[in-house]
């Protein structure tokens, strides 16, 4: 071994206490002090370094997202999609790349409740061949808003009152009812979709249209969904409740011990595909992240499975210093114009430095199984070993050089700055349709839920009829629905 290389692991612990700087310590029970009764002397280290190191133990946590769970596994390729993307790790069937997986819930803090309304993370980070691929996705389809610009403002409308520290109803309703494309999302999340059973129990979807390009450069939208093989389930009615009144861990526990006694969750990974050239034809916006793509029109194809096979060794090395990021794709894998994915592209990179630190893609949990080599270097906690006198490109002395080109999207882009909305709204039409398709006991659930959420006191009667005034252009009957049932409760 290498002293020089040596990196600290708990696999090397030697079979005695020690600071840690590697001091044998001779007693971990009681503080060096004058005599049995003290004071407590300040030259004891071993004290202070111990208190010091826990008083730090906390990093800060994430803005959104802060209750999660994660796992590890693989995904295996099942059917060929080389006539869409030269990713090398879809290269064949048969193919497998480890990966790790975190879910969580999006709006509580870190020690919250697994069992409230609120949409589901479902973050994959592939590590392939080519460098870590993060398909950071929810368990819904699509998303709140369009815009980054309002992710903010979502998030504060979302998150405890600043004075009550309560999450409270007329806030949301508040903001929401100044956004009338929430409200494809809110069929899903006031739906009993909302609290589903626990993460094996749920769907998963990457939301944004991403591109895949194939080896000749030939670019295709695509949109892809994770389906669980042990089917969709949630906690309907009172059930969330009562599971979460018993244990407010249930999904995190769901999780570890079905793997740990050997019960893998798995799931299919389906994509829909769309030529780029058809983005006019239809009445909504193929990249507008407020809708889905019909199926009938975009069937769902194929191409692999998921399994996750390994609990995590460690919580905080591997939940709560994994960090995700949109941005990170890998050669036959792009983003689009999408304008939420494009402002995700910047928000992901810029948190985690703030959170874990500049060097937090060095981390073991982040950091790629494949070789990678630049000249990015040194900033706080940077462990990586470095040996060599020329960190400058390009050089005569380093023969490192380029990668092959990586084919990415060739169409023009041309247009006027703005700051506008979207042409195509169309805002009323799919959750309509949603509503619509759903049996009359879980039609009535979401009427109930919306009763309840506007019956709030705070909520006043403008934003009340806004909310009716929307869901009536979703779907006559369920705005009055919605207004009668309001009525009734207030002449009650
Ligand atoms: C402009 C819109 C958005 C912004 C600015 C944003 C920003 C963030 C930030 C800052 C985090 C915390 C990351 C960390 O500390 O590690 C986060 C986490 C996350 N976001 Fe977003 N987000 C946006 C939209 C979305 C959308 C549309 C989705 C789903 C498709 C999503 C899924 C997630 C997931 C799954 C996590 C947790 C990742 C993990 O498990 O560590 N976000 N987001």
């Amino acid at each position: 071994m290498d002293p020089y290389k040596f990196r600290p692991s708990s696999a090397y612990n030697s079979p005695f206490f020690t600071t840690n700087s590697g001091a044998p310590v001779w007693n971990n029970n009681s503080s060096l002090t004058v005599d049995a009764r003290g004071p407590i002397l300040l030259e004891d280290y071993h004290l202070v370094e111990k208190l010091a190191q826990f008083d730090c133990e906390r990093i800060p946590e994430r803005v959104v997202h802060a209750r999660g769970a994660s796992a590890k596994g693989f995904f295996e390729v099942t059917h060929d999609i080389t006539h869409l993307t030269c990713a090398d790790f879809l290269r064949a069937p048969g193919v497998q790349t480890p990966l790790i997986v975190r879910f969580s819930t999006v709006i509580h803090e870190r020690g919250s409740p697994e069992t409230l309304r609120d949409p589901r993370g479902f973050a994959v980070k592939f590590y392939t061949r080519e460098g870590n691929f993060d398909m950071v996705g929810n368990n819904f389809p699509v998303f709140f808003i369009r815009d980054g610009i309002k992710f903010p403002d979502m998030v504060h409308a979302l998150k405890p009152n600043p004075k009550t520290h309560i999450q409270e109803k007329w806030r949301i309703l508040d903001f929401f009812s100044h956004h009338p494309e929430s409200l494809n999302m809110f069929t899903f999340l006031f739906d009993d979709l909302g609290i589903p059973l626990n993460y094996r129990h749920m769907e998963g979807s990457g939301v944004h249209t991403f591109t895949l390009v194939n080896k000749t450069g030939k670019a295709t939208y695509v949109k892809f969904h994770w389906k669980p093989t042990c089917g969709v389930k949630c906690l309907v009615g009172e059930e969330a409740v009562i599971v979460g009144g018993s244990n407010h861990s249930h999904a995190t526990k769901d999780l570890y011990d079905s793997i740990a006694a050997g019960n893998y969750p798995e799931w299919k990974l389906f994509i829909q595909t769309m030529d780029p050239a058809d983005e006019d034809k239809y009445e909504f916006d193929p990249l507008d992240v407020t809708k889905t793509w019909p199926e009938d029109m975009f069937p769902l194809q194929p191409v692999g499975r998921m399994v996750l096979n390994k609990n995590i060794d460690n919580f905080f090395a591997e939940n709560e210093m994994l960090a995700f990021c949109p941005a990170l794709i890998v050669p036959g894998v792009y983003y689009t114009d999408d304008k939420l994915l494009q402002t995700r592209i910047f928000s992901y990179a810029d948190t985690q430095r703030h959170r874990l630190g500049p060097n937090y893609l060095l981390l073991p949990v982040n950091a790629p199984k494949c070789g990678h080599h630049n000249n990015h270097h040194e900033g706080f906690m940077n462990f990586m070993h470095r040996d060599e006198e020329v960190n400058y490109f390009p050089s005569r002395f380093d023969l490192v050089r380029h990668a092959e080109k990586t084919p990415i999207p060739s169409h023009t882009i041309s247009g006027c700055r703005e700051k506008t909305i979207i042409k195509k709204e169309n805002n009323f039409a799919e959750p309509g349709a949603r509503y619509r398709s759903w049996a009359p006991d879980r039609q009535q659930r979401f009427v109930d839920q919306w009763m309840s959420a506007l019956s709030d006191d705070r909520v006043t009667h403008e934003v009340r009829n806004i909310w009716i005034s929307y869901w009536s252009q979703a779907d006559k009957s369920l705005g009055q629905r919605i207004a009668t049932g309001l009525n009734s409760k207030s002449n009650m």
